[in-house]
């Protein structure tokens, strides 16, 4: 019996976004290993769209490196479309995003967008969001007293680090790991969250949720819509 790998999933799910990209137009992308798979669908495309708006740099070098224009957000008005991945996906369509530090510009480009298209293999849909470690990016200043919010919560949170540093965003900042978090409610977690002095972002993505997701299973790419 053969089985799909994860890898393969993903490139499924890549292939199929290629259907919402609107020809003569630019398209939003986000961030992480699903996502350049979309991104190299793209290219066999590339003709037949007017560029993209990236939400990270490692996003921006793969497109231009495939010969895709790249856009800054401020240029455009509103996007048709924004593609990108997600950590979780519940069944409503909230996600939790930014395993890839990418969550501020996600967002940002998630709110110009009139439809976000997630794709994402079946091990990112859950019932609940929460086992997936929510990243915050935060202000380094103000690190310290979110993290005691977070505890005081009943969660565990930890600054992200990289080489043994704190790991540095593309906006500058830094990224809080928060664990042993059950998100009953995406909306007012999300609202209450980023009122918090030197909060930048949380990682739930629910004002900004998905309106479809394509989801990468052994038997295909099934298509939800929330
Ligand atoms: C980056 C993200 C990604 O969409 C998320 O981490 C999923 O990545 P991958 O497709 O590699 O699993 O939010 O900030």
């Amino acid at each position: 019996m053969s089985t799909i790998s994860q890898d393969e999933l993903k490139t499924l799910v890549g292939i199929a976004a290629l259907k919402y990209v609107v020809p003569g137009e630019i398209v939003g992308v986000g961030t992480g290993s699903t996502v350049n798979k979309f991104i190299d669908a793209l290219a066999s495309i590339k003709h037949q769209i007017k560029g993209a708006v990236s939400s990270s740099n490692a996003s921006t070098e793969r497109l231009l490196a495939l010969g895709i224009q790249v856009f800054d957000s401020n240029d455009v008005q509103e996007l048709s479309v924004y593609i990108d991945g997600a950590d979780e996906i519940d069944h409503q369509g909230y996600m939790i995003k930014g395993g890839g530090a990418a969550l501020t510009r996600e967002k940002i480009i998630a709110a110009q967008s009139k439809q976000f298209v997630c794709i994402a293999d079946e091990s990112k849909l859950v019932a609940t969001l929460g086992r997936f470690p929510l990243p915050v990016e935060v202000i380094p200043m103000a690190e310290q007293r979110i993290i005691r919010q977070f505890q005081a919560m009943g969660a565990q949170a930890q600054i992200r680090m990289c080489d043994g540093h704190a790991l540095v965003t593309d906006n500058g900042q830094h990224i809080v790991d928060v664990t042993h978090l059950q998100i009953t409610s995406p909306l007012q977690f999300e609202t209450q969250v980023s009122q918090w002095p030197g909060v930048v972002t949380v990682g739930v993505f629910a004002l900004q949720k998905a309106n479809v997701c394509l989801l990468g299973t052994p038997d295909g790419v099934k298509t939800l819509t929330f």
